[in-house]
């Protein structure tokens, strides 16, 4: 059977992500391994009535083939949306819908990525989005990324050794895997970049609405003034991500061609969720909904560093993210997480988190850890993050015996 397999399905895609999530916790277990909003957070009662709302008001045509696009009232709140969360001034014209931003980044990468094309990545990097562009074979170049996001120095070192560069993938607010925010500053640079080597920006940022401290930024997108910057989010993290809804905001030359390869993956995201969705924005205040999540989340993330604060040793660094669901340890060079995980972590202390290798376009950093914050109580976190701090720490001094002896 091996051969009858496209390369595509070889190249490693499945194994980034079922290396994210492996060993079994059982039910008393932490898990700091998780990605996923907080279910208790659902509006589930007002969805309903949204998907009630959307077959009164729409009828029949809820159950026909609709447009690829998506359903135009939603585009047409969203580009309020838009314009009121990331100042991005937009069209309906310039936005597709999509199913979940996942769907966005694939559909973005076949768009644009041929065989060894170079692409620019966060160094570490959200593991869907590389599992999504493995399949296209790009070569990849990491940037690292800096407390106040990705080093532009590194960046623009690249861009004038590499004039074929076409696309840098970032997740500029709340970065998963490391919490880290683009600064101001940088997002402005960036996009003078984008236009001085010609390149264009993929700027993903699910959890850009999700601050709990600090004041919002405007997207990289709201800076583009030629067209470089395509703009992708999603529902998923604010609201509920089994709607499977995402979108796109970019030039109509762009959103014209994605059209055409979203009609060859599915001819369209299903109308009567995308109704659904714009009933519940019509009828509820997504903007209300949003902020009555952010005080748990910010006590989460609050608690997590104290912990961290407390108990982690000297030699172990992490970020200090302002929203978002993801903290970033980085540990001396000689521990290997992976083994940490599966030897110390899972079976002894029944804790989970995401060990560092997957996030990296080359798999070739072994020492760093994905916290999550958001799926997890207080306790859990006191508890479990103790745990983790006293396993790093015998594993930190192990490694220095060994190298005295
Ligand atoms: C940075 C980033 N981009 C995109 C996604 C995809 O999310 P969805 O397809 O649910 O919108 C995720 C999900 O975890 C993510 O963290």
């Amino acid at each position: 059977m091996g051969d009858i397999f496209a390369d595509r399905v070889v190249v490693g895609s499945e194994d980034r992500l079922a290396e994210m999530f492996g060993g079994d916790l059982g039910n008393e277990g932490i898990k700091f391994s998780a990605g996923n909003p907080n279910a208790q957070f659902f509006p589930v009662t007002e969805m309903k009535q949204a998907f009630n709302h959307a077959i009164e008001a729409y009828g029949n045509q809820m159950f026909e083939y609709q447009t690829v696009s998506g359903f135009s009232q939603l585009r047409r709140q969203l580009t309020t949306w838009a314009e009121q969360t990331a100042q991005i001034s937009t069209t309906p014209a310039n936005i597709l819908l999509t199913q979940g931003g996942q769907q966005a980044l694939d559909l973005i990468g076949k768009l644009l990525l041929n065989a060894g094309d170079e692409i620019v990545v966060e160094a570490p990097t959200y593991v869907g989005a590389l599992s999504a562009f493995d399949q296209y074979d790009p070569r990849y170049y990491d940037v690292a990324l800096e407390p106040d996001g990705l080093n532009l120095t590194q960046l623009e070192h690249l861009l004038q050794h590499h004039p074929g560069i076409k696309l840098l993938y970032t997740v500029p607010d709340f970065h998963n895997p490391t919490g880290v925010t683009m600064s101001l500053a940088k997002r402005k640079r960036l996009v003078t970049l984008a236009e001085k080597y010609d390149f264009l920006i993929l700027e993903d940022t699910p959890y850009r609405d999700l601050r709990y401290k600090g004041k919002q930024l405007p997207a990289i997108k709201s800076f583009d003034r030629q067209g470089h910057v395509l703009f992708v989010s999603s529902f998923s993290k604010i609201l509920m991500p089994g709607l499977r809804v995402g979108w796109v905001v970019a030039d109509q030359a762009i959103i014209q061609r994605l059209r055409k390869l979203k009609t060859s993956s599915d001819l369209e995201t299903p109308g009567l969720v995308l109704a659904a969705l714009e009933q519940y924005m019509e009828h509820n205040d997504l903007k209300k909904h949003i902020a009555g999540m952010l005080p748990t989340y910010r006590s989460r993330l609050e608690a997590m560093l104290a912990v961290l604060d407390e108990t982690m040793p000297a030699e172990v660094e992490y970020t200090r993210p302002e929203g978002g669901f993801f903290i970033w340890l980085t540990l001396p060079d000689a521990i290997n997480v992976q083994k940490l995980l599966n030897e110390t972590c899972i079976p002894e202390d029944k804790i989970s988190f995401v060990p560092g290798k997957v996030f990296y376009a080359h798999k070739d950093q072994q020492n760093g850890i994905r916290l999550n914050f958001s799926g997890v109580s207080e306790e859990q976190i006191k508890l479990g993050i103790t745990k983790l701090s006293n396993s790093l720490r015998q594993a930190i001094m192990l490694k220095k015996v060994k190298i005295a002896l």
